[in-house]
């Protein structure tokens, strides 16, 4: 394991003190400064600004502007945090617009990919893919004649990368994966599965709902065809925040929009009664844009933007190393299993660890140790690592809990019954 990784409370501090990000950490509100939160890959926490934002956006914005708002800002709203997006992920300003959720978005690309690729019958994916990415696919499939076809992981952990290639041929219309899976954080080499893809004539999507500001991703260099992803985790957008979609630049006019709404109509206060889509991303748009929904992302993005996507993954990779050097020396012996890549080369930014006790274990972390992380079944407790506001010292803490929590048997205290969020 490394030399180098804090192996003391006082070690952590002292890696906290000349980390150049740790100013960050306040601009998040901390209202219970004792809680270490490693769920910001569910639901990231609240810039401190976005609660002055909010208040302005619907005391003033809604309240004293009223419809003369829509023209000065909320009707461009989408495309110009697309244009911000764009920067964390690779991408153009104008390939990137929020809209509708990460499902419905995921909806709108496929099935304008399969129509794209009329004739073709296939749609490859993984089984590490979220399973609503999987519900919307299989229900594209059947609405499209085509065959969903779901590639396991040969141990859970890692993706199925040569499975997949192995499988692309001229009969594929779509190879959709998530560049980061949501359990087990394992990451796609990208340009290679695209390059694999479009040998093969296929069209890529790629869910970045667990990337995007965690890991740099490079759309454009890895020549991807189409993404979506959410903005609540590690962008801090807020609980259900309007999720982002990219379409490459050069294949915006050949796709369609299968919700073919106003809001992606060519002139829409023309009021004319055939659909004809505007050229440009926001044929993409359905619906209304949810403004103040859409106002909450902001600050969060402008947060990650400042810091950098460099610094944040080589403080993200310092953090996971740490938790995963001790998990190897202290949690390794008590029956935690590393679910999570080992090589942090292939590894997002948390780390799932498995335990026969995982439920009972994070209910003893959330009600007597002040840990926060999030369970996935059967037996997964993913810790997410936010590098804008987890620390070492966090890292160090919640590793001292789970230590705690087996060696002194708390979590026999809980039930094994479930709510239904965990
Ligand atoms: C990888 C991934 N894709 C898609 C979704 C679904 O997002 P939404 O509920 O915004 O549609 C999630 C939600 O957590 C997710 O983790």
């Amino acid at each position: 394991m490394p030399t180098n990784i804090p192996r003391s409370m006082m070690e952590a501090v002292a890696r906290d003190a000349i980390d150049p990000l740790a100013p960050l950490r306040t601009r998040f509100a901390h209202p219970d400064p004792a809680l270490i939160y490693l769920d910001g890959n569910s639901l990231g926490r609240m810039p401190v600004t976005t609660a002055a934002l909010m208040q302005d956006v619907v005391a003033y914005q809604w309240g004293d502007r009223l419809i003369r708002a829509w023209n000065e800002g909320w009707f461009t709203l989408p495309e110009r945090l697309g244009g911000k997006i764009a920067q964390l992920i690779g991408a153009q300003a104008d390939e990137v617009i929020v809209a509708d959720s990460t499902s419905v978005n995921l909806y709108k690309l496929a099935t304008a990919a399969l129509r794209a690729r009329s004739g073709r019958t296939r749609i490859l994916t993984d089984d590490g893919n979220f399973p609503s990415d999987l519900y919307i696919l299989q229900g594209i499939a059947q609405e499209h004649g085509a065959t969903l076809e779901v590639i396991a992981s040969a141990d859970g952990i890692h993706g199925s990368a040569g499975a997949l290639m192995g499988a692309l041929g001229g009969d594929v219309a779509l190879l959709t994966l998530s560049h980061t899976l949501y359990k087990s954080a394992y990451t796609y080499d990208m340009a290679a599965l695209t390059t694999a893809a479009h040998n093969a004539g296929a069209l890529t999507l790629w869910d970045l709902s667990h990337a995007a500001g965690a890991v740099p991703v490079a759309l454009n260099a890895a020549g991807a065809d189409l993404a979506v992803g959410c903005c609540y985790k590690y962008l801090n957008g807020g609980p259900g925040a309007p999720a982002f979609l990219y379409v490459r630049r050069d294949l915006q006019t050949q796709l369609f929009n299968p919700i073919q709404g106003w809001m992606g109509q060519r002139n829409l206060f023309a009021f004319e009664g055939d659909y004809a889509p505007v050229d440009g991303l926001r044929r993409f748009l359905s619906g209304s844009p949810p403004v103040l929904s859409l106002a909450a992302i902001e600050p969060g993005v402008d947060l990650l933007l400042e810091a950098g996507m460099d610094a944040l993954r080589a403080k993200s990779l310092a953090l996971s190393e740490m938790l995963i050097g001790l998990w190897e020396e202290r949690l390794a012996p008590l029956g935690y299993r590393l679910q999570s890549p080992r090589d942090g080369a292939w590894r997002g930014s948390h780390v799932g660890l498995g335990h026969d006790e995982a439920w009972r274990i994070d209910q003893a972390l959330i009600h007597q140790a002040g840990v926060l992380p999030d369970f996935r079944q059967p037996d997964t407790i993913r810790l997410g690592i936010a590098p804008l506001y987890n620390s070492f010292a966090d890292i160090y803490a919640a590793v001292a809990a789970l230590q705690r929590v087996v060696e002194e048997r708390l979590y026999t205290q809980y039930a094994a019954a479930r709510p239904a969020v965990t």
